[in-house]
């Protein structure tokens, strides 16, 4: 028989995420600062948009992270003919009982790995960005709900745009967090040649906590104050973004309350229990940038430096 818990404490919480980050990191690697945004994501139950060229490791972080946490884990690579029944599910035939059952698909695990997410059409881009928000998936007029905690690392390739659907922004807009692997500093990449002469490290990772506490810490996450002042103080960052004049669309009121469950988990997970302008700072462009829409003639602008000016703009009280 367990012992019940109802509540994780800050510290207890960080405690987790410093696990999970030490397991992920021990078979991949990846800067610091994009582990911790992707347990930030975890904890305040977001997705991850992951923006990369192919073989730096997307699969490898998304099985990593799935295995630390015991979750389960799938897989779907996107092309143009797939459908959203092969994601969501569809109900099929049961011979034997003359009946129609429910066949969930892929998108039931609770980690889900969607490559190349602009290759699906935009119907099953939709089917899939809708159970995202739902969490629940409605086939027939009945309604599943998905596993939890359930969370979409989707890739997109941001150099092939051939054949691509790329996604509207109010998709993009789902997403809590846009990360870019990138390539490893060379020590880690020669270290990473070396270990895997063993073999795949992935193998190697095993259960630092349960999906169970992943949902507690969830939870605390949930329960970290935000004063009055932080909450004025992410809306005058939004409000920056917006009258930029190199913007054409800035960040939404969607985007700010993301900001803000973004950095109550970064503060949990650093075992506070009150957010600070900091959380948000750290933040702001992994959460931001990505829906913002720039002018036309900001050509050449990043996104990112949009947001990095907005924070320089607006003082932190
Ligand atoms: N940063 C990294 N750290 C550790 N291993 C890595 C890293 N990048 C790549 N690898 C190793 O290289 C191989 C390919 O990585 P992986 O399949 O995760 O790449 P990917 O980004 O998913 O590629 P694709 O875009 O083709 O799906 C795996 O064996 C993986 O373990
Ligand atoms: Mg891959």
């Amino acid at each position: 028989m367990g012992v019940t818990v109802e509540q994780l404490a800050p510290a207890e919480v960080a405690g987790l995420g410093s696990r999970v980050a030490a397991s992920v990191a021990a078979a991949v690697k990846v800067p610091g600062q994009i582990l911790r945004e992707v347990l930030v994501a975890l904890v305040a139950d977001g997705h991850v948009l992951i923006e990369d060229h192919p073989g730096v490791g997307k699969t490898a972080l998304a099985r990593a992270l799935a295995r630390s946490i015991d979750a389960d884990y799938a897989r779907i690579q996107c092309t143009s003919d797939l459908l959203p029944s092969d994601v969501v599910g569809a109900n099929v035939f049961n011979q034997r009982e003359t009946r129609f059952e429910f066949r969930p698909g892929p998108v039931f695990a609770h980690v889900v790995l969607v490559d190349e997410i602009n290759r699906a059409s935009p119907k099953t881009q939709s089917g899939l960005l809708e159970c995202m928000q739902e969490g629940h998936v409605t086939v027939d007029g009945a309604s599943h709900p998905l596993a939890r905690p359930f969370m979409v690392l989707a890739t997109q390739n941001p150099v092939e745009y051939e054949g691509t659907y790329p996604l509207p922004e109010a998709q993009l807009d789902r997403f809590m967090v846009r990360v870019s692997l990138g390539y490893p500093p060379a020590r880690q990449e020669a270290e990473m040649l070396s270990a895997h002469a063993g073999g795949d490290r992935v193998l190697d990772v095993t259960a630092v906590t349960s999906v169970d506490e992943v949902l507690l810490a969830q939870r605390a996450a949930i329960a970290v104050h935000a004063s009055a002042s932080l909450r004025d103080y992410i809306v005058a960052v939004l409000a920056r973004t917006r009258n930029d004049p190199r913007v054409e669309l800035g960040a939404s009121p969607r985007a700010g309350l993301m900001l803000l469950k973004a950095a109550k988990a970064s503060a949990v997970l650093d075992g506070r229990d009150h957010a600070l302008p900091d959380d948000v700072k750290q933040l702001a462009t992994a959460v931001l940038a990505h829906r913002l829409l720039l002018a036309p003639t900001a050509f050449g602008l990043q996104r990112s430096e949009v947001v990095r000016d907005a924070l320089a703009a607006v003082p932190a009280l």
